[in-house]
């Protein structure tokens, strides 16, 4: 049987019915049979303070840094704050580059897919992620970009994922499944 990657799951968004955490299940749900994934919870991360984070820092922070750091890869599905990447996704990404030297995210292969009710997509997010995730070194998915717009409309009442999204949703998991077996071969 071929490797099994588990991959860390991060969602940009804090809210219960967020449009986001329900792309990231239904991606749970397409996976191909190479990939688990697995949401890591960011939303009780204390903002990161370097005071606070010396010799004891905040089970928190130890927490998520261990679940980012025994993943074979990690995957952000994340809303657009104000033409950028929401300060939680953000904080936990800076939590996760820390202490100096030890960052969990090195290496990691990476995806991003945005998601907006908006037109264009969470353009702006998405990209400005990717500028932090080049000094990460988080080799990151180029193809297929993922700029899921309209969301609003692609879950219906019982949560169950458009026909017309489906199979964008579907491409890019598969892509991303023989992405992060390219990277860790
Ligand atoms: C503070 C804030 C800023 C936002 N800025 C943008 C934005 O720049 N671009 C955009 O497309 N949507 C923006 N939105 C709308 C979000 O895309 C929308 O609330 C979306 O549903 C959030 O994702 P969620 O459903 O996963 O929580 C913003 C929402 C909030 C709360």
């Amino acid at each position: 049987m071929s490797k099994v990657y588990t991959i860390a799951v991060l969602v940009g968004s804090l809210r219960k019915e967020s449009i986001n955490r329900k792309v990231a299940l239904a991606l749970a749900a397409l996976a191909p049979a190479n990939l688990r994934l697995n949401i890591v919870e960011i939303g009780d991360l204390p903002l990161y303070n370097e005071d606070i984070d010396g010799a004891t820092p905040p089970a928190a922070y130890s927490t998520f840094r261990q679940q980012v750091s025994s993943s074979d890869a990690v995957l952000f599905v994340t809303p657009e704050y104000n033409r950028s990447v929401p300060a939680p996704l953000k904080n936990a990404i800076d939590v996760g580059s820390r202490p100096y030297g030890k960052s969990a995210w090195s290496g990691k292969p990476g995806a991003i897919i945005s998601v907006s009710p908006g037109a264009i997509g969470g353009f702006g997010a998405n990209h400005h992620l990717r500028q932090s995730l080049v000094f990460l070194d988080v080799p990151c998915m180029q193809q297929p970009e993922a700029y899921l717009g309209g969301a609003g409309s692609v879950f219906d009442e019982s949560g169950t994922v458009s026909e017309k999204t489906q199979p964008f949703l579907q491409a890019f998991i598969d892509a991303y499944g023989q992405w992060v077996a390219k990277q860790k071969a």
